[in-house]
């Protein structure tokens, strides 16, 4: 039986697709195949024979399954490209209206802050999550034995950095105090939103959490500035004129005088509303900021002076818009972001209502 390798051979370099390939091989490996009666043929011939066509029989059939292999990858590599090229997706195309997904609450708050504050002439600032002792604590006037740092519930590294300095992740935002006035000259008007972690947890403490941290220095910036401030960011924020703030006398190492800052607020079915002046919850902290830490900066304190306050964003979510369960907020649960989330187009200005 006579077999015309050159064909067989050509016909599986111009197989144009994996089925007629597979076609090819199936008429040449396959059960019925030639290569297969040719090696079948081997039983009958004499031992001579055998010996002259067994290794030519062999070659031939290792020739024509590389081409099908070589042809094959070929064929499959084309198809991928292919599919590639069909599936590609055009991300410069709009979205369609009603598409998924949509804005967590707490995103949408830092929005709402930074548009609000803008318009106060503040800038917003950002600091790193991994800090190190000395502008998370030592700097802002909490030395290495303070009881505040136990306050804290700092998670620590076990590493330090380059320079010896221990690391952690960041108690509060207020080291983007230190780092706003260490880079930048005065006058400085920031805000600084951002990630926070203490090592604490139940229905209103997370592990990781979310402030923002405001601060001004300038020449003869006194208290009445620090209230006038929250008051105006405050009404705003909760778009209501009777907000009333009380600050109370409280201590921080970084700041001084130091105030608590209760905001008013009543019951209506159960429910808290703010506004008035019924009852008092805490909602921030602040204070004139420390002539320590001014100096820790390179800032001399009879030249320049501030204040400097502290809030937790989740908190002024979770007021704002209802929720009773800070944990929620990260569980990702998508019927909680479906609920709670807000449109990506809904931007917050303060023309339109910072509440979207
Ligand atoms: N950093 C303080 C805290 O996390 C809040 C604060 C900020 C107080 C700025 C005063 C001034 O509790």
């Amino acid at each position: 039986m006579a077999i015309d390798t050159e064909d067989l051979l050509t016909r599986i370099h111009a197989a144009p697709d994996l089925p007629a390939l597979e076609a090819e091989r199936v008429s040449a490996l396959g059960k019925q195949g030639l290569i297969t009666a040719l090696l079948k043929s081997l039983g009958k011939m004499t031992a001579e024979e055998r010996q002259a066509e067994g290794p030519r029989i062999h070659q031939l059939r290792e020739q024509v399954t590389d081409a099908i292999a070589g042809r094959k990858a070929t064929l499959e590599a084309a198809e991928l490209d292919r599919k590639l090229a069909t599936e590609t997706l055009d991300m410069t195309l709009p979205a369609a209206p009603g598409s998924q997904g949509g804005v967590h609450p707490v995103s949408q708050v830092m929005d709402e802050l930074a548009e609000i504050f803008a318009d106060l002439g503040f800038s917003v600032a950002t600091g790193p999550e991994i800090e190190d002792d000395w502008h998370n604590f030592t700097a802002l006037n909490i030395p290495e034995d303070h009881p505040a740092r136990a306050m804290h519930d700092t998670f620590y590294f076990d590493q330090t950095d380059g320079e010896g300095r221990r690391m952690l992740l960041r108690t509060h935002t207020s080291p983007v105090q230190i780092r706003t006035m260490m880079s930048q000259k005065p006058p400085i008007r920031i805000i600084a939103p951002g990630r926070t972690y203490r090592s604490d947890s139940d229905a209103t403490h997370t592990p990781m959490f979310h402030q923002v941290e405001g601060l001004v220095i300038d020449r003869g910036i006194h208290l009445g500035h620090l209230k006038w401030t929250l008051e105006t960011f405050l009404k705003a924020y909760f778009e209501r004129d009777d907000i009333v703030l009380r600050l109370r006398p409280s201590f921080f190492p970084f700041t001084e005088p130091s105030a608590e800052v209760d905001v008013g607020y009543t019951v209506q079915n159960g429910r808290r509303v703010l506004g008035g002046s019924d009852r008092w919850m805490e909602l921030l902290g602040s204070g004139m900021v420390h002539p320590k830490v001014l100096e820790a900066c390179g800032l001399d304190p009879d030249e320049w002076q501030g204040f400097a306050f502290g809030c937790g964003i989740d908190r002024l979510a979770m007021l704002k818009y209802g929720m009773d369960d800070l944990r929620a907020f990260f569980d990702g649960d998508l019927r909680w972001l479906r609920h709670y989330g807000f449109s990506a187009l809904d931007v917050p200005t303060l023309s339109g209502g910072v509440g979207a």
